[in-house]
C-alpha cells in the first residue's frame, strides 16, 4: 500500500476529547472553509451554506441545541453546516443534498487537520433551536455542526475496524458482517 502525506495525515488524526481556549486564525478557518468550497456534489449543485460562529452567547446557545455536548460548549469556532435543497434532487429522486453537504463537511476536516487543527463534527442537535440563532431561514436545512479548534492535551489515535473486515474485492463477502455491526 502506498502511504502518501494525506493517507498519513488522515490516519494519524487524533480523536478529540476537548478544545483549549486558543483562538483558530482567520486565515485558518478562511482556508477550511475554501477546502469546503471546492467538495464534490451531484450535479454540481453546490447546495452547501456555512455559517461561521465564533461570537459566544451564539455558540453557547448553539451548544445547548447540542444537548451540552462538551466540544461544542469549548470549541472557540462552530461552523453551521446548512443546505439548499431546491436544487438538487438527483435523477433517481434520492436527496443528495445531505450526502453534498456531508462531502464538504468531510473536506473541512482534512483540510483542519491539514492545518495542525482539530474539528468535531455533530449530528445531534435540535434543528429549530439552532435556526434563530444565526438566523437561518425554515426552507434551509442544517445539515451538521463542525467544531474546529486546538485540541487540550493528546487525543487517542482512531480505532478502525480492519482492511479485511470492511473491504471486499469485486464482490460483497458474505461473512459475518452483519452480526459485526454496532
Ligand atoms: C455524520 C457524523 C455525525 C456525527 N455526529 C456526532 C454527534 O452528534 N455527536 C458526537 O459526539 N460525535 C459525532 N460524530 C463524531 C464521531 O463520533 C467521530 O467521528 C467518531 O467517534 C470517530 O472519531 P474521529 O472522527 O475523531 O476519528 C459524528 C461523525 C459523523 C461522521
Amino acid at each position: 500500500m502506498r502511504v502518501t502525506r494525506l493517507l498519513h495525515l488522515v490516519r494519524n488524526r487524533r480523536v478529540v476529547q476537548k478544545f483549549d481556549d486558543r483562538m483558530v486564525a482567520a486565515d485558518a478557518i478562511e482556508a477550511v472553509l475554501e477546502a469546503a468550497r471546492y467538495a464534490p456534489s451531484a450535479r454540481e449543485a453546490q447546495p452547501w451554506r456555512f455559517v461561521v460562529v465564533q461570537e459566544a452567547l451564539a455558540r453557547h446557545k448553539i451548544a445547548a441545541a447540542a444537548f451540552n455536548h462538551p466540544h461544542v460548549k469549548t470549541a472557540p469556532v462552530v461552523v453551521v453546516c446548512c443546505a439548499r435543497i431546491h436544487s438538487h434532487v438527483s435523477g433517481s429522486g434520492r436527496s443528495s443534498f445531505p450526502m453534498d453537504v456531508a462531502a464538504a463537511t468531510q473536506t473541512m476536516v482534512i483540510a483542519a487537520a491539514d492545518l495542525g487543527l482539530h474539528s468535531s463534527w455533530i449530528y445531534g442537535f435540535r434543528e429549530s433551536v439552532i435556526r434563530p440563532v444565526v438566523g437561518v431561514p425554515n426552507d434551509v436545512p442544517i445539515v451538521a455542526l463542525l467544531c474546529l479548534g486546538h485540541q487540550a492535551g493528546l487525543g487517542d489515535l482512531p480505532e478502525r475496524r480492519s482492511r479485511t473486515e470492511v473491504i471486499a474485492w469485486d464482490r460483497w463477502r458474505s461473512d459475518d458482517a452483519r452480526s459485526q455491526l454496532s
